[in-house]
């Protein structure tokens, strides 16, 4: 969490600090600052969102091409103006942004605070901070030496940025476990969490790796060290990256606008996987490991959040087409539970922004104990996609809306690509099935644009329920998980509580809260348990509850017990998933709007969890 940016280099470095904070708003929210260095040291911080920051930035002389900037989510105090980024050391030298948590700062600032050292903030930022300095004035040594020696008695995790006062031409960054992107201009460098602030000016990028640390000076060739004081060579990365893909294109939210991308980013997660008239399919980063999954016996998927969800549906396909034993895992709690793990293990980790700390922590006991590591990523380079020995982009592009809505479905996608590849070679589905499900997968991009062409039709049933304060979701089979991530749309943008259920666990304990004000909403589409989701239904219609059911094209018979039905187009079973998460994706969307709700920044949240 926390957006990080940085510029040194011949332009005003404030405007460009301010746009890429902007940018990177899906970080974290709740408070800004910049720090520009011009001889002295001039800063603004604010509570709230970067518009606020440049509220009362505009009567501050911020003019200088050296500066960082920073857009925090909260973790070490409240988020306020005191809290807010940068932040400076006590003798005023240093000045630092930074994103993660430092977690023995306890310690350090009992240290400080016996060698005089104050502190105004209740941040572990400002504990860092000072301990460079400290570092940096017992011995003497040069900032980007100190922030070295510094870094090796911090334990936790962070990405930061420090320039001195006393050292003016130059910034220094490190990075343990939180993102840090640097970016090769002419006669000027960038720093930032992810590549957006940087493509506009340059898309030469080098990704920093865990425990470097980069000296970036104002004029010159930049310098990466490891942290036990070895010099690297830098790869340097060419941006596979457009401006208008982290641009609204027209759309009030960007989480609108990735809804309807998704026929096209369907699609793209497809490209060159599939082939509907020759009948094949296949997952080219399975391929240097066709016996591995041949052989193994279990699949471990491991994600938080909607990628988690995303995995379910992956547990139920593989399964069923690959006929191998399947475990999904929330990664916070795999990683704190001394797992049985074997090394024919085959650990998938799913991540939209593969930067998620408990994913990364749950894959570093995979790899511990010998497993083959599969990344499923959005994020190009980033640290998941890194780390695993193997795995597939989803490449859904950029996803800005904190609410992931295209990265599940192309998840979800690359899920089935990879059963099917798998179903094929361990001869776990029939030639027919197999061509069938291919033939189906590539008529689903298509499939998905009717779906969203009932955008206003569900916009009325948002208006017909917006009011609620709870709501329950109910599926079955492959149709669960979308009850799981219908619930957590609607909770995570529109604050409405929302729980999703296996349909018939509903008797079980929801059925209690069913009366006149529950809306229910069903996915009722599985050919499989038609009659016991019509049950299912007829146990909330009882109870007075308000039936919206997700139905298949032409279902006569549901449509006359529920209140509302959103149609979908008939597909296979496995692929459903695809199609019936649409309109519960809209039908969020629609009722956070009513709501008068930040539909792109939900209160509280953050696109990229890089802190446990
Ligand atoms: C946060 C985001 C969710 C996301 C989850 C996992 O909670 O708000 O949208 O699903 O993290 O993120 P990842 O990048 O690992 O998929």
């Amino acid at each position: 969490m926390c957006g990080i940016v940085a510029y040194i280099g011949e332009k005003e470095a404030y405007p460009i600090i301010v746009e890429g904070l902007k940018r990177l708003e899906y970080r974290g929210y709740d408070s800004a600052g910049v720090s520009i260095l011009n001889g002295k040291i001039n800063t603004v911080k604010k509570k709230g969102k970067v518009l606020d920051l440049e509220n009362v930035a505009s009567s501050v002389d911020l003019e200088g091409n050296l500066g960082i900037g920073h857009t925090r989510w909260a973790t070490h105090g409240k988020p306020d103006d005191l809290n807010a980024h940068p932040h400076h050391s006590d003798d005023d030298n240093l000045t630092l942004v930074h994103n993660g948590i430092i977690e023995n700062y306890l310690s350090l600032k009992t240290f400080l605070t016996e060698r005089g050292y104050n502190f105004k903030s209740e941040t572990d930022t400002e504990v860092l901070v000072n301990f460079i300095q400290e570092v940096k004035n017992t011995e003497k040594v040069t900032l980007e030496e100190a922030v070295r020696r510094a870094l090796q008695k911090v334990v936790g995790a962070y990405a930061i940025v420090v320039f001195d006062k006393s050292e003016p031409d130059k910034i220094v960054g490190a990075r343990k476990s939180s993102p840090l992107v640097l970016g090769v201009g002419e006669n000027e460098y960038f720093l930032a969490s992810d590549a957006s602030p940087i493509i506009k000016y340059t898309k030469k990028v080098v990704y920093l790796n865990d425990e470097e640390i980069v000296t970036v000076p104002r004029q010159g060739e930049f310098s990466i060290k490891t942290i036990d004081n070895e010099s690297t060579t830098p790869t340097i990365h060419e941006l596979d990256l457009k401006l208008d893909e982290i641009e609204k294109a027209g759309f009030d939210h960007f989480m609108l606008k990735e809804i309807f991308q998704q026929p096209f980013t369907i699609a793209e997660s497809m490209r060159g996987r599939i082939n509907a008239d020759k009948g094949w399919v296949s997952v080219g980063g399975m391929r240097p490991y066709t016996n591995r999954f041949s052989k193994t016996d279990r699949i471990i998927m491991v994600a938080c959040g909607t990628s988690w969800h995303a995995a379910l549906i992956g547990e139920y396909l593989f399964e069923e087409l690959a006929r191998v034993k399947t475990e999904v895992e929330y990664a916070s709690e795999f990683r704190y539970r001394n797992p049985i793990l074997s090394e024919g293990d085959v650990v998938v980790a799913l991540s939209q922004s593969g930067e998620t700390a408990d994913t990364l922590a749950a894959l570093e006991i995979a790899k511990e104990k010998g497993c083959l590591l599969y990344g499923l990523v959005n994020v190009v380079g980033s640290s998941i996609a890194r780390m695993t020995d193997c795995g597939s982009y989803i490449h859904a592009g950029p996803e800005i809306g904190v609410a992931s809505t295209k990265a599940f479905t192309s998840q979800v996608t690359v899920l089935t690509l990879m059963a099917l590849n798998m179903g094929y070679e361990r001869g776990t589905i029939s030639e027919s099935e197999y061509h069938s499900l291919i033939y189906a997968l590539s008529d689903i991009p298509a499939q998905v644009e009717r779906v969203i062409a009932k955008n206003e039709q569900i916009k009325y049933i948002a208006g017909e329920i917006r009011s609620a304060s709870n709501a329950l979701y109910l599926g079955r089979g492959y149709n669960f998980p979308i009850a799981l991530e219908g619930a957590l749309k609607l909770k995570e943008i529109s604050y409405i509580h929302a729980e999703g259920y296996p349909a018939a666990e509903m008797k079980h304990g929801p059925i209690a809260l069913i009366d006149m004000y529950m809306p229910v909403i069903v996915i009722a589409t599985n050919k499989s348990a038609y009659d016991k989701i019509v049950s299912n239904i007829q146990e909330v219609k009882a109870r007075k509850g308000i039936v919206i059911a997700i139905v298949t094209e032409g279902d006569e018979k549901i449509k006359k017990m529920a209140d509302y039905t959103i149609e979908i187009p008939d597909t296979l079973d496995p692929l459903t998933p695809l199609l019936s998460v649409i309109p519960l994706q809209l039908l969020a969307y629609h009722i956070a709007v009513m709501r008068g709700c930040n539909v792109d920044q939900p209160r509280n949240l953050a696109k990229s969890v890089t802190v446990e």
